[in-house]
């Protein structure tokens, strides 16, 4: 409450439209210690290469130290951005450095592209379920928000119609999804590219976690099916440390150069001192070694994840859960007649907690889903978990 003397600002009309949220609430008490947690999105500490960055930022200290402490290039180090610019070629799809934009975090980006795209009522298209954070960001800038359609293997291309034709974009991500962990396959990639052509619109493929497979490499980017047309988000968030806020844009530079004028209006650059080290860790070969032990961990994870429900869920027609070859998440659907955001306050009691799928939808909430994580949590404690949860599903089954 406001103390009687402190003045109130007048805010924007932006500011008193961000309200708080109950599940934004419920997920303060999932952070307690004695809860085992599901509901973080956060990659696990566990896999953080502090030796390796430690030494990086010692050596940059001694050696480029009066440039590392000063301010740097919009578009981002040069170093960082040709590293980014030889793997995507690597990948597939040939860039050069002025085909990158380092951005504070991925985050960064989809503020950058929601300023940039959408005035207010443009149509922006997203999946269904999408990203939380991206639907926030867009929200901003005050679209409406039209649903893809997507089916068990994700988003399907031969279902979008002339409709689509006008948005602004199509905001996707392809590879292991946050919330679903679902990935397109190269038939759908293609497809979707081609749907693009036909209908005139951007894409926007958000890939964070690409590089977290964990027995075999996805597709090809979206990027390398619709280049001229594609700006592919990519983070250092889930394969270095998410603490760097390091995050790059790939595409045309004709579109970029909107970014780096936007961007400079709104923290001039990204910070130099991270870029240098993570340029030179990378530089070293660190992502080739280290990676692995990443996906090793999270495959771990998942599978005792995935053993842990296929043990203690109540068997049910409408219980249901993807089974992700890669990433970080798990997508489980629940009969129709489950409040999942209900359903948490119970699970909280029994001290183990997920995020309710209704944050995930921009339009038509289906409440009946939660997503569950099991990146943060030992597998004997994601056993231990997942059979509170079952319980406390079972109670509600009719
Ligand atoms: C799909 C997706 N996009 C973007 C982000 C933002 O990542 P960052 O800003 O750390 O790069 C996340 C974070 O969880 C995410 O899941």
């Amino acid at each position: 409450m406001a103390c009687i003397d402190c003045p109130t600002p007048s805010l924007s009309r932006l500011a008193t439209q961000a309200s708080p949220s109950i599940i934004r609430e419920l997920l303060k008490l999932a952070g307690q210690p004695d809860v085992i947690s599901f509901a973080g999105g956060l990659p696990s500490p566990a896999g953080f290469p502090v030796d390796e960055i430690k030494a990086a930022a010692d050596f940059i200290m001694e050696k480029q130290g009066r440039s590392a402490l000063q301010y740097s290039l919009t578009e981002g180090e040069l170093a960082l951005r040709d590293y980014i610019a030889k793997r995507e070629t690597e990948n597939g799809v040939p860039t050069t450095r002025d085909e990158v934009q380092i951005v504070s975090g991925s985050q960064q980006a989809l503020d950058l592209i929601a300023r940039a795209f959408i005035d207010e009522g443009s149509r922006v298209l997203v999946e269904s379920p999408t990203y939380l954070g991206a639907l926030q960001a867009f929200r901003m800038c005050s679209p409406v928000f039209e649903e893809l359609p997507t089916d068990d293997k994700g988003l399907n291309p031969d279902a979008i119609g002339p409709e689509a034709r006008g948005a602004r974009f199509a905001y996707v991500m392809p590879t292991f999804a946050n919330p679903t962990g679902l990935t397109i396959d190269e038939g759908r990639r293609e497809r979707l590219a081609q749907k693009a052509r036909e209908l005139d619109l951007w894409l926007i493929e958000d890939d964070p976690y690409g590089e977290l497979w964990y027995d075999q490499a996805p597709p090809k980017s979206l990027r390398a099916f619709a280049p001229e047309r594609t700006l592919r988000l990519g983070t250092l968030s889930k394969v270095l440390a998410p603490g760097f806020r390091l995050g790059y844009i790939c595409g045309p530079k004709h579109v970029l150069n909107v970014f780096t004028h936007m961007k400079q209006a709104i923290d001039l650059h990204t910070a130099t001192f991270t870029q240098q080290i993570a340029a030179k860790v990378m530089n070293d070969g660190l992502l080739d070694t280290h990676i692995p032990h990443v996906r090793a961990l999270y495959k771990n994870q998942c599978q005792a994840m995935l053993d842990a429900l296929e043990e203690f869920m109540p068997k049910h027609p409408d219980i249901a859960w993807t089974k992700p070859k890669g990433g970080m998440f798990i997508w489980m659907r629940l009969p129709q007649y489950i409040d999942s955001t209900e359903l948490m306050k119970e699970a909280l009691e029994k001290k183990v907690a997920f995020v309710p799928g209704s944050a995930f939808y921009a339009n038509e909430v289906q409440a009946w889903h939660a997503r569950l994580s099991f990146v943060t949590v030992p597998p004997e404690r994601i056993r231990q978990g997942v059979k509170a949860l079952a319980e406390v599903v079972a109670a509600h089954i009719r």
